[in-house]
């Protein structure tokens, strides 16, 4: 097997990334969901011999890139998907409003399972919808550890009449779970009895850690097939979100005209250098992702490890999927007033998502993405240490 490199910190900070340059200098950026890794071999070759062209022209369409995602949802799940069910979109968060815009009414609601991504929360309002929450139910694994279940009475009774559509996020961000094939008949029956669309961003699909399994919602049946318009891309796998290259599956045919007709309306089309990228990731990375897997799945072991060893006042969800990792600091004592994303800046050097970016009354918990060389993860949880023993809880227990 080749040996690929995961381990070189590779300096990002003069290169435009969001994730090193929003900071001061001394911080350690472990936020925004890109990972500090090389894309594969065989993308960066691809894009080359593209970029050597020299000529960046319009682009009618990329049957290669249909075709190998149909053969690829073939491979994985045994989903019957066709060419011509795939709308190419530059970006998920773009996908979501045009799915928010183009179904339904003005006012109607959109549910959701909270915490979640930020962007699922201000698409409903910024396209005449709003938001219907339906919270995870946080369950104790361990002293240490915790993770969400569905409450299928919550989620049941969240829906109005008014409520049209569900924003399905699976794998889950923040949760990092990976629902079950019984979770997803279940929310599927919901959805289908009170007639809500639904929107399933799967962008996490491919980041399964230890083994877990993704099944993609639209596979259940071809009842539910009808019903859901499925989002993946190679962005967030990969490591390429800036080539903005996203998918949408739509197998209902009338669906996907409307989804298709809005993607036109409003110009947008993917890059050539996007489709190019994505095209090799699918059809050259499975090697690259293999390596990628085992390497997160071992940071995600150590950061847990870490927790128990060294902070066993936090709370840290066990990720079955994603490299991000989801920390309840409820059991600190923070300055009031001070968020702990906003406190670990400034007591750590540290950056990690704030809680409040996934919904209300999380701003005792932050996101820690784990998708970097093992050297930048250790030198992450000594400043999550060295911040939390300024506070007023010792490390291990009692008071300071
Ligand atoms: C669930 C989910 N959807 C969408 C996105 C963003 O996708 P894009 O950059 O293609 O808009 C992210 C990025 O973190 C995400 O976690």
């Amino acid at each position: 097997m080749t040996h690929f490199d995961f381990d070189t910190v590779i300096p990002r900070r003069a290169t435009h990334s969001a994730k090193w340059a929003y900071f001061d200098e001394d911080v350690l950026p472990m936020w925004v969901a890109d990972m500090d890794f090389m894309s594969p071999p065989a993308v960066l070759e691809h894009v080359h011999e593209r970029i050597n062209h020299g000529i960046f022209g319009y682009t009618l369409d990329y049957p290669e890139l249909r075709e190998t995602i149909a053969s690829r949802m073939q491979r994985l799940y045994q989903w019957d998907v066709k060419p011509e069910d795939i709308v190419f979109v530059p970006g998920m968060v773009t996908a979501l409003n045009l799915f928010a815009r183009t179904y339904g009414k003005n006012g109607d609601g959109i549910l959701m399972q909270t915490p979640v991504y930020g962007p699922f929360l201000t698409v409903p309002p910024n396209n005449g919808r709003f938001a219907v929450m339906a919270d995870l139910r946080s369950v104790p694994t361990g002293d240490c550890t915790f993770t969400y279940e569905i409450d299928f009475d919550v989620f049941e009774k969240a829906i109005t009449p008014q409520t049209t559509s569900f924003f399905l996020c699976n794998p889950h961000n923040p949760g990092g779970r990976a629902f079950t094939e019984s979770e997803l008949q279940q929310i599927a029956n919901i959805c289908l009895k009170h007639k809500l669309l639904i929107c399933a961003d799967e962008i996490h699909s491919d980041l399964l850690l230890n083994g877990t399994k993704h099944i993609p919602i639209a596979s259940l049946s071809p009842e539910i097939a009808q019903n859901t318009v499925t989002l993946i891309a190679p962005s967030k796998t990969y490591n390429m979100p800036g080539l903005s290259c996203s998918i949408a599956i739509i197998q209902n045919k009338e669906l996907r005209h409307q989804f298709e007709m809005a993607n036109r309306n409003m110009g947008l089309h993917v890059n050539i250098v996007g489709l190019v990228g994505a095209t090799a990731a699918y059809q050259h990375g499975d090697e690259w992702l293999a390596a990628l897997l085992d390497y997160l799945s071992a940071n995600r072991d150590i950061l847990v490890a870490y927790v128990q060893d060294h902070l066993p006042m936090l709370k840290t969800t066990v990720p079955d999927a994603t490299y991000l990792a989801w920390l309840d600091c409820s059991a600190l004592a923070l300055p009031e007033n001070m968020g702990a994303s906003e406190y670990f800046v400034k007591e750590g050097r540290l950056a990690l998502n704030p809680g409040t970016f996934f919904g209300t009354g999380y701003d005792r918990f932050v996101r820690l993405n784990f998708g970097c060389p093992r050297s930048l993860l250790m030198d992450g949880l000594e400043r999550l240490k060295t911040a939390i023993e300024k506070t007023s809880v010792a490390v291990g227990s009692g008071q300071m």
